[in-house]
């Protein structure tokens, strides 16, 4: 399948003159998860686990039919070992309070990069906090990348979690999981990796990365918002504490204690988000059905196509890897002398959709001296005529501002 060919699944990109250029905050929807979500709602929506009629258990079926998909996907061992949170940042917040706050203590270490989100930064920061750990991170070199030295440097003995992004949602750093959890395992930490970036772009293999942890949200990746993937190996979440408490996280209750369920009912307290669950599960048939190794075909040809063009203008500078293979479909750029505000505020007269500002990665632009970034990020719907508009708008940006430049 082309990316012509996808994007008549994609109603709202015929219904408006746009060039969405923003799909690093979230996709787009295809008719096919819409239809499925309203498929579900029209003839088996229930709240399921809980009720011995029909419907109830059509609804239980259909939401423990997603999670066997979301762990064939990543190539899970079992779908025990999937728990559904609402999207990425929760997943990182059950890891940070059932694993982080029981595991650590004020000799310890947790190893972050600073290209991390705010949400796998500042809930760390927190449990450094409350823990009394110190909170360590790894840095770019000049090519935009954590180099092995760095990783060997930062992540030692007495490092107790290393919480790592696979892809950067601004510069677009693609980073070697597998090499950082080997890291850590031989240190004797976990690896929790951010995969909000990775997992709608790109094939993950589980049993390959050795990821303790792994996170991603489904509104990234063509399902609705509110359903998110929380991957934990099982041995872990065995002994993990409860995130929430409530109802179906349970076995028994008495008037003073409780037996919890074994994962990954333990951690969704609560009625479940099916219809969620149900559209995630049409994404991943869409993705498949494309298959992943056809995503990353069609967006490599958009990043080369766009970081060409884009760097044709010499008013413009693009931050992130120079190698087009050490980077995913996301490119941060900064027009001289105007503010990304001011850019994508111009873009958007055009119909051009991107995304302007910190992109919640501030240290990162602290520490990079980026006050702050435009973002175009790229996804299977797009097409080079996007590219190409986005093109003709930054021309128009320096016309505006040339005076300034
Ligand atoms: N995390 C999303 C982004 O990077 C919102 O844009």
């Amino acid at each position: 399948m082309t990316n012509n060919e996808i994007r008549k699944d994609f109603s709202i990109l015929k219904n408006l003159d746009i060039a969405y250029l923003d799909s690093g905050a979230t996709t787009q929807k295809p008719n096919q998860v819409i239809n499925a979500v309203q498929k579900y709602f029209e003839n088996e929506n229930a709240n399921p686990h809980r009720g011995a009629y029909d419907l109830s258990i059509a609804a239980t079926q259909v939401y423990d039919e997603s999670k066997a998909k979301v762990a064939k996907f990543i190539n899970a061992k079992s779908s025990n070992e999937i728990i559904y949170t609402r999207n990425s940042t929760e997943s990182l917040n059950l890891i940070a309070y059932s694993y982080g706050m029981n595991n650590l203590n004020k000799n310890d270490k947790i190893v972050i990069s600073i290209m991390e989100h705010h949400s796998n930064l500042v809930t760390w920061q927190n449990v450094c906090k409350k823990t009394g750990a110190s909170l360590e991170y790894m840095y770019t070199d000049d090519n935009y990348e954590l180099s092995d030295e760095e990783i060997k440097a930062k992540i030692v003995p007495g490092v107790k979690i290393v919480a790592v992004t696979q892809v950067s949602n601004v510069l677009g750093t693609i980073n070697d999981i597998k090499k950082i959890a080997k890291r850590a395992h031989e240190v004797g930490a976990i690896i929790v990796v951010d995969a909000a970036q990775s997992a709608p772009h790109m094939k993950i293999d589980l049993q390959d990365l050795n990821a303790d942890f792994l996170v991603f949200s489904g509104h990234k990746m063509l399902a609705p918002m509110g359903i998110g993937v929380l991957y934990g190996k099982e041995e872990i979440l065995n002994k993990m504490e409860p995130f929430n408490f409530g109802g179906d996280m349970i076995e028994y209750v008495y008037e003073q204690d409780t037996i919890y369920a074994n994962p990954p009912m333990k951690f969704e307290a609560g009625t479940q988000n099916v219809n969620g669950a149900v559209g995630l599960s049409a994404a991943i048939d869409y993705l498949e059905n494309i298959s992943m190794k056809n995503v990353e075909k069609i967006e490599s040809e958009l990043l080369k196509y766009a970081y060409e063009e884009i760097s044709k203008l010499d008013f413009i500078k693009i931050y992130g890897p120079k190698q087009i293979e050490k980077r995913a479909a996301v490119i941060a750029f900064n027009v001289k002398n105007v503010h990304s505000h001011d850019v994508s505020t111009i873009l958007n007269n055009s119909g051009v959709c991107i995304r302007s500002g910190h992109h919640c990665a501030q240290p990162l632009h602290r520490k990079l001296k980026m006050e702050s970034t435009c973002r175009a990020s790229f996804y299977i719907y797009n097409t080079k005529e996007d590219i190409d508009r986005l093109i003709d708008g930054l021309k128009n940006v320096q016309k505006i501002f040339s005076k300034y430049m």
